[in-house]
């Protein structure tokens, strides 16, 4: 098996620090409610969040989404909670990939529907080419081809989540 290297860390680090003066940037003089998706957005979640300058509370949350053959929604299965109401405040979920755009297309309305002042994604990696449930990202890190990537929180069978770059998985290389 060998990993080739993607997006090296110092090319990961530098566009996290640019995504964080847009939010920064964007909710200047508000406080913000960072949800950050496990287990993927982990490590996205905790290097972005050292980059904000403005008042920031964090929670996680847990969910798996099941499409179920008949609509587009799908259904969303919470495993993990966020413990505060986010009724009134900003909120921005923080999630590893969107892929098929399932589950964040779920889970965002399911938050939407806490009522909270305004409610923005942050995704690491957006993969165009698998996308069948719209969701709009409004702060991208990068787009990638259609490939199967590890490390930087995402895994293949539970591993390499530690790896500090985004590499492409190659079986049997
Ligand atoms: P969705 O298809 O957009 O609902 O993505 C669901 C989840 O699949 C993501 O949050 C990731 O955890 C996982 N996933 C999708 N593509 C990849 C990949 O290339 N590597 C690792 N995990 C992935």
């Amino acid at each position: 098996m060998a990993i080739e290297v993607y997006l090296s860390e110092e090319k990961i680090q530098s566009r996290i620090k640019e995504l964080a003066n847009e939010i920064n940037e964007q909710y200047k003089g508000k406080e913000l409610t960072v949800i950050g998706v496990l287990n993927g957005a982990f490590m996205f979640t905790a290097d972005l969040i050292r980059h904000l300058n403005i008042p920031v509370t964090l929670e996680f949350m847990s969910a798996s989404s099941y499409g179920d053959g008949t609509t587009s929604s799908g259904k969303l299965e919470i495993n993990l909670d966020i413990k505060k109401d986010i009724k009134d405040k900003h909120v921005l979920i923080t999630e590893d990939i969107v892929d098929t755009g399932l589950t964040l297309s779920v889970l965002r309305k399911d938050l939407e529907a806490r009522g909270p002042a305004s409610l923005k994604l942050a995704s690491f990696l957006f993969k165009p080419a698998r996308l069948e449930h719209k969701v709009d990202i409004d702060f991208l890190g990068f787009e990638i081809e259609d490939k199967f990537v590890i490390g930087y929180g995402l895994d293949f069978a539970g591993r390499y989540r530690e790896l500090p770059y985004v590499g492409i998985y190659n079986e049997g290389k």
